[in-house]
């Protein structure tokens, strides 16, 4: 508490006399505090709060099953694992970095019988309750790589993955994909929309149905029994390794985490004892 009052007061002495002093300091501080506390790096450390569903999609991808691709911004090293799942991992971190899971394998996203992309959902937690997901879109390219990782809305990532195999005209075509029997259910449905004994609406829900049960899309039956396999996971490690182990485990978390923080607080009281001493300096000048 001593340094955040201390970084508090200084950070005043900077603003009132100088008029340079970044305020930032003092916006940015207390809330990397609080919110350390509950980032999900001291939650469950990459433990994965949900199974990956089962391969789906054309049969030429699952040979990305196994594999997994980096992509690395100023700030993050992300990990995606086709069909497995894609994670993040801070390399400005001082000490232990924080690493979160940004989705695990759920399901395709499809439009206009085209595979766009692989849906990662369920990931670490967020703000109010809500987990990480991120939509990997799949596009042609002359490298397999992934390209790029943004987050357009807090804790919904889009990601770019590249890829040779997907380049041609057909590659990501739904329909010839499926069996015989949900092809006709399929032509049916297109017919009833033609002929408007199907609404639009309609047509989609009979049309979502059809991909869960060609295993690309998931009922919420399937994903509720994803989760709790994850949960019986943890439960299972949790048994096999003691409740100590596991408190041990939070501890030295907690301890990493607290060692980051007094590091940062450091280097910012040392960033504010600069300032305020140019600041200082540049008064004298004044006079
Ligand atoms: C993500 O998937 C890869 C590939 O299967 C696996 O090695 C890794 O352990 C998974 N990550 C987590 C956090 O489970
Ligand atoms: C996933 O694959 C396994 C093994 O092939 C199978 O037993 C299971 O039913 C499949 N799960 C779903 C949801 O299709």
């Amino acid at each position: 508490m001593y340094n955040y009052n201390m970084l508090i007061v200084l950070s005043l002495i900077a603003f009132v006399k100088g008029d340079m002093v970044p305020l930032k300091i003092l916006n940015e501080l207390p809330n990397q505090g609080y919110n350390g506390f509950n980032s999900p790096k001291s939650e469950d450390k990459l433990k994965l709060r949900m199974q990956p569903a089962n391969f789906s999609g054309p049969d030429y991808l699952e040979k990305l099953k196994g594999e997994c691709f980096k992509h690395r911004d100023p700030k993050y090293e992300y990990v995606f694992c086709p069909f497995q799942n894609i994670t993040q991992e801070d390399i400005q971190a001082f000490y232990e970095p924080y690493k979160g899971v940004l989705g695990v394998w759920g399901q395709w996203e499809i439009k206009d019988n085209q595979f766009i992309s692989m849906e990662m959902l369920e990931g670490s937690g967020c703000s109010a309750g809500r987990h990480r997901s991120t939509r990997v879109a799949i596009k042609c390219g002359k490298v397999t790589q992934l390209e790029s990782v943004t987050e357009p809305d807090k804790c919904r990532y889009a990601a770019v993955f590249r890829t040779p195999s997907v380049c041609g005209s057909n590659a990501m075509v739904v329909y010839p994909r499926l069996d015989a029997e949900l092809r006709k259910r399929w032509d049916e449905v297109s017919t009833d929309l033609y002929n408007q004994e199907l609404t639009q609406l309609g047509y989609d829900n009979e049309l979502e149905r059809i991909f869960q049960a060609a295993g690309l899309r998931l009922p919420p039956s399937e994903l509720g029994d994803l989760l709790q396999s994850a949960q019986q996971d943890k439960q299972d490690t949790d048994e096999a390794q003691g409740v100590s182990g596991s408190c041990q485990e939070r501890m030295s978390s907690f301890q990493g985490r607290i060692k980051e923080l007094e590091e940062e607080v450091r280097v910012k009281e040392e960033k504010i004892v600069e300032l305020v001493m140019a600041a200082e300096g540049g008064g004298n000048q004044d006079d």
